[in-house]
């Protein structure tokens, strides 16, 4: 399964990026509004700095305006995937950035219907928000095995990126489904490497070590 950060803070791209496991980056409007600087500068930084597929939003809601302004992030780096929130008009707009080879994540996907929909319509990416599904009592993870499963019913190459991640429980369920991607906040991944056990068994280790060391 690839691992994708879901952040626009490029000091924690740069570290998580030094792990060796990071194959991408998401970003949304919420993301970038954290960060002081230009979003055009930081998709820039951020596609310099991650070789995989960096995640950019647009904000329009009309099929001419989604494309003008996926057309504008593609041309910021070669790496830069345009996200699309899902409606008629974004499938449109995956439709016709698709007819010029410019990939689309289509996000802010709830349910297999909005999937395949996206999937039909070209997409490279979907997004599933499990967190907000499972805020309103919806299993987010059924949601997710149901798309993989459609997916895998008609043999549907556009990958399902598992969004809205809130922790390495969520991580491990995306794996165990079979997902293909998983975007996480920073503190999500740096969780994922930790167990109360390591932590013990390293401290054990060490003050065994350290009898060997005051013989
Ligand atoms: O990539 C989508 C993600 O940033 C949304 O997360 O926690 O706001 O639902 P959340």
């Amino acid at each position: 399964m690839k691992f994708f950060l879901d952040s626009a803070h490029l000091p924690d791209i740069r570290e998580a990026a030094q792990l060796g496991i990071l194959d991408g980056v998401t970003t949304n409007p919420s993301l970038l509004s954290k960060e002081e600087a230009d979003p055009v500068a930081v998709l820039r930084e951020i596609s310099k700095v991650v070789d995989g597929p960096i995640s950019a939003e647009v904000v329009s809601t009309e099929h001419a305006g989604m494309v003008e302004q996926g057309v504008e992030w593609r041309r910021i780096a070669e790496n830069i995937v345009v996200k699309i929130p899902m409606s008629t008009e974004g499938l449109k707009a995956i439709r016709t950035l698709r007819e010029q080879e410019i990939p689309t994540n289509c996000t802010l996907v709830f349910s297999p219907t909005q999937a395949l929909m996206a999937a039909k319509a070209g997409a490279a990416m979907v997004s599933p928000f499990v967190g907000r599904l499972d805020d309103i009592q919806v299993r987010g993870m059924e949601v997710v095995d149901e798309i993989v499963q459609v997916f895998s019913n008609y043999e549907i190459s556009t990958e399902v990126l598992v969004a809205s991640i809130r922790s390495p429980v969520h991580v491990a369920d995306a794996a165990r489904i079979g997902a293909d991607i998983s975007t996480m906040p920073w503190s999500v991944m740096q969780a994922l490497a930790r167990h109360p056990l390591t932590d013990i068994g390293i401290e054990r280790f060490f003050a065994d070590w350290q009898k060997i060391q005051n013989r």
